[in-house]
């Protein structure tokens, strides 16, 4: 494949750079709230859930019957499924408008078609979800408010009752009425991927992206809750440590504070290769999820105690991407391990269909077959190494 072409070639409606400094200053006259009260102290904290704690006895009904297929399969090795998944991911678009050197979105190594999926699409997908699914986090890879319908796709899918998150590098909370468009469609959630104190530093990783108009659409958020009297979304800022921010962190938390965020989270850096890591990885390991390189240079990741070669992901949670594929977990990159496509099948059939519970066997016969499962997320045990929360802090 063509990198380079690829990294030239951005689509047209992605081309938001001439727009910057119009809609910057358009973000100073941003209405605040009439009380006079500093709206981004005085607000009420935004609660969080955990998607095991089930909302309805059928959702308590479901988690009885995946625990139960997760267990009887680690214990005899042989893959059976009963019940629906709690967490589903939606992948709105496989697009980006920034480049981010280790992310197959941003540097093009995405070997998939490259597509947003459309309203009637998604539409699709929700009616077609189990009503046990209790999380539905709309993010994978590339930028999901690329979409265009993407805060109708919100609140449709809020229709039913999940917890719904979606993952940001936070560049389009720029006009007010966009701005309340997001606050008020039901998400519960907002990850903006913010990692650097300052433009250098910060544009390092998130090539082509622009810290003030992140910064400003983070405090706009804020504002914008406290306005319509609103305890969500949680805003959730999320800072990869690496290399050359790792010295930043006490900053972030004086500038988390003072945007407005509710939670702050240190995200340990994931690399594919030897390069990536000296090039990437903090020195300092508490501060990696790695434990340190094999001899032939493969970082080795830092496991948990519990089923430390177990792959549970695959009991409780599936990945629709934005062409309708249902892939088994989000390390699927591309696809390639796909078990079926959702616009012309139903859920069920999928879940418990040949192909995926092929692939649930094969990782009960061995955790680490396949190359996308060495160095995936589940059972790590450094993802977060520190979270803060401002409504306690
Ligand atoms: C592929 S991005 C898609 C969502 C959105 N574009 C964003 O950047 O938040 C999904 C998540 O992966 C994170 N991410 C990107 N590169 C990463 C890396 N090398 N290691 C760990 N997380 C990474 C992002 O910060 C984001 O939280
Ligand atoms: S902003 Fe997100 S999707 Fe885009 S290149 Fe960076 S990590 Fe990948």
């Amino acid at each position: 494949m063509d990198k380079s072409k690829y990294l030239n070639d951005k689509p047209t409606d992605l081309d938001f750079d001439r727009r910057e400094e119009k809609e910057i200053d358009e973000l100073d006259d941003f209405p605040e709230k009439s009380s006079g009260l500093n709206p981004l102290v005085n607000r009420p904290p935004t609660k969080l859930i955990s998607p095991f704690i089930p909302k309805s006895f059928s959702q308590f009904l479901n988690l009885l019957k995946i625990s139960s297929s997760l267990g009887l399969s680690l214990l005899t090795r042989k893959a059976y499924i009963w019940g629906n998944p709690v967490i589903v991911h939606i992948e709105p678009t496989s697009l980006c408008n920034l480049h981010c050197p280790l992310c197959p979105s941003g540097n093009g190594e995405l070997t998939r078609e490259r597509s947003k999926m459309t309203f009637e699409q998604f539409k699709t997908i929700i009616d077609k979800l189990p009503s046990t699914v209790r999380m539905l986090l709309l993010w994978n890879q590339g930028e999901p408010f690329l979409v265009k319908d993407f805060t109708r796709m919100i609140r449709y899918a809020n229709q039913k009752s999940m917890y719904i998150v979606t993952s940001t590098n936070g560049h389009f909370f720029r006009k007010p009425e966009e701005v309340e468009n997001i606050v008020a469609s039901g998400i519960d959630e907002i990850i903006i991927s913010l990692d650097g104190a300052d433009q250098e530093s910060y544009q390092k990783y998130r090539i082509g992206g622009n810290l003030e108009l992140v910064t400003k659409g983070v405090r706009n958020l804020a504002k914008e809750k406290s306005r319509l009297d609103l305890n969500k979304p949680l805003i959730h800022l999320q800072f990869i440590l690496m290399k050359h921010n790792i010295s930043q962190r006490e900053q972030m938390i004086r500038m988390g504070k003072e945007m407005g965020a509710d939670k702050l989270s240190f995200k340990t850096l994931q690399v594919t290769n030897w390069k990536q890591g000296e090039d990437f990885l903090p020195k300092d390991s508490t501060f990696t999820r790695y434990e340190g390189k094999t001899a032939d240079g493969i970082y080795k990741t830092k496991r948990r105690k519990l089923f430390p070669n177990d792959c549970l992901r695959l009991w409780y949670s599936a990945v629709i991407n934005c062409d309708g594929q249902v892939s088994p977990c989000c390390f699927d990159k591309d696809g390639q391990y796909s078990t079926g496509n959702l616009f012309d099948s139903e859920f069920s059939s999928i879940w418990r269909g040949e192909s995926f519970q092929n692939f649930r066997q094969t990782l009960l016969d061995s955790r680490f077959a396949l190359e996308m499962c060495q160095d995936c997320t589940e059972g790590l045990k450094n993802l977060y190494p520190e979270t803060i929360d401002y409504h306690k802090s």
